[in-house]
């Protein structure tokens, strides 16, 4: 592993979006804001290790050459380089990204195509893709130094392996998917499946959340592109590409000592006080068809259907992070979020009081740590997820409270923390209404006994782990391959 000056090695993270997205506030100026999402909170645990540099896209469109050189100098600080990505953006994101990939890769199957509409088709969004991966490329060029190394990350850049090896096949190149990848009889209705998988063959190693997730790699690239599935990885034409697992963690000392601060404790307060004779029953999801919002509220109503006692016991805080607002998938779960919303609140509420707080929002970090202090259950329902690092956040803020951490099976996190957990299959109202009703009736001591467990797991499995066994793993990949040449 190449080192610069400064002593840690280098590595290019590449994503589609920055740690934080920019808005514009003038001519020459922009306010930069923390990016959502579980991948953005994961490598941020990493960055520190190496001079890393990192990237993706600013998150908004820039037309002019003043301002993107502006936002350029701006990011420049955070160590940060933006991909303009503005005349593909709508057909690479909106379209084959999260409209057809996304739902992919979480057993949702594909949309129906417009056939009324050019610039809805499955190929003019594929080739939009493929250019903006291309873009990627240019810009990964443009700061390149020999000796890096270049990690790759999410089905947003399926291409960008197979385009650095073709530009230098000596970089040493990671891949890793922060989603599941679904089952070969899923992955298989995808029109451009062998190129795809091909693609990201190119890299010399490939790092997957879960074992589940690495074994449905593998077994499509064997029912697929008939490839040899071997202990390390695949094996397609003579090139082996090594295939690990590697659950990603969040960085755990961020969340304890932010909720140690005078002005965290004082919000805490404040909400307890809000709440005050009432349990509370946190959700934290971008606001997503994966994330299952609504089998959420149908298993929150059932419990209050089944449990009258508790009606006036206990509120639903939902914290539904806005995302993806173009994409019509989204926009209809949206809608049917907010329906179910007014109906429970309509069957349940009273003037003086909602059993469900339903908030379009991202709320800022220190108030996020205070609500995940305060919660007594914490309710991730995700109908499949890479992994859901919400739940590790929520016992990393538990030191205190020793809440309980209510899971769905298909969240990579239920592998993880499914010991300590109550898991659910989110689809089943009546699962979800009976873990609700357990998780706040549990005595405290059988509470203590599973945060233990739990809070054990996520200190020691934390991003920094997570980010130092994928990188030595790269390198010792790349010395066996370089090895292979010279044979
Ligand atoms: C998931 C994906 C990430 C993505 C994040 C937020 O965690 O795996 O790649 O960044 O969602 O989604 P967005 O589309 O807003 O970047």
């Amino acid at each position: 592993m190449k080192v610069s000056c400064g002593e840690k090695p280098r590595l290019l993270v590449v994503a589609n979006r920055l740690p934080v997205s920019a808005k514009r506030t003038g001519e020459n100026s922009w306010s930069l804001e923390m990016s959502p999402g579980g991948l953005v909170s994961g490598l941020l645990g990493v960055r520190a290790q190496f001079d890393t540099k990192w990237i993706g896209w600013p998150g908004v469109d820039v037309y002019d050459d003043v301002g993107k050189k502006s936002l350029c100098s701006s990011l420049a600080e955070m160590k940060c380089i933006p991909v303009f990505l503005e005349e593909v953006f709508d057909q690479y994101y909106n379209g084959y990204c999260n409209g057809i990939l996304w739902p992919i890769l979480h057993h949702m199957g594909l949309p129906q195509e417009d056939h009324n509409d050019r610039n809805k088709t499955y190929q003019t969004q594929y080739d939009a893709f493929k250019k903006a991966n291309r873009m990627f490329l240019d810009v990964i060029k443009e700061n390149y130094e020999e000796g890096d190394i270049v990690w790759c990350h999410d089905y947003h850049l399926m291409f960008l392996p197979q385009y650095l090896k073709e530009y230098n096949s000596k970089i040493k190149v990671g891949w890793f998917l922060h989603s599941p990848f679904p089952s070969s009889e899923v992955y298989k209705t995808l029109p451009s499946r062998s190129e795809l998988l091909r693609s990201v063959l190119a890299a010399d190693l490939l790092g997957f959340h879960t074992y589940d997730f690495a074994r449905h790699f593998v077994s499509t690239c064997t029912r697929i592109l008939g490839a040899e599935g071997t202990h390390e990885g695949v094996m397609d034409h003579g090139k082996v590409t090594r295939v690990a697992v590697f659950p990603i963690g969040i960085d755990p000392d961020r969340f304890i000592n932010t909720c140690e601060l005078p002005e965290v404790k004082q919000q805490m307060n404040e909400l307890k006080e809000r709440f005050a004779g009432k349990k509370v029953i946190l959700g934290v999801d971008r606001l997503d068809m994966i994330k299952g919002i609504p089998q959420k509220f149908l298993g929150f109503e059932k419990f209050l259907e089944e449990n009258p006692n508790w009606r006036d016991k206990v509120v639903l805080v939902q914290i539904a992070v806005p995302t993806r607002n173009d994409v019509p998938e989204y926009r209809k779960v949206k809608a049917q979020v907010h329906g179910l919303v007014g109906r429970i609140n309509g069957r349940f509420g009273c003037v003086s009081s909602l059993p469900i707080h339903h908030l379009d929002c991202s709320v800022n970090f220190s108030y996020l740590c205070a609500l995940y202090a305060i919660a007594d259950v914490m309710l991730v329902t995700s109908l499949r997820d890479g992994m859901n690092l919400v739940s590790y956040e929520f016992v990393a803020c538990q030191e205190a409270k020793k809440g309980v951490l209510v899971l769905s099976e298909f969240a990579g996190a239920g592998q993880s923390l499914g010991a300590g957990a109550l898991l659910v299959n989110p689809w089943d109202v009546i699962e979800v209404s009976s873990a609700i009703r357990e998780a706040l009736n549990m005595p405290a001591e059988e509470r203590e006994k599973r945060h233990k467990v739990n809070i054990q797991y996520v200190k020691t499995y934390s991003a920094k782990k997570w980010g130092d066994d994928f990188m030595s793993e790269l390198n010792e990949t790349f010395s066996e391959s370089e090895m292979r040449i010279r044979k």
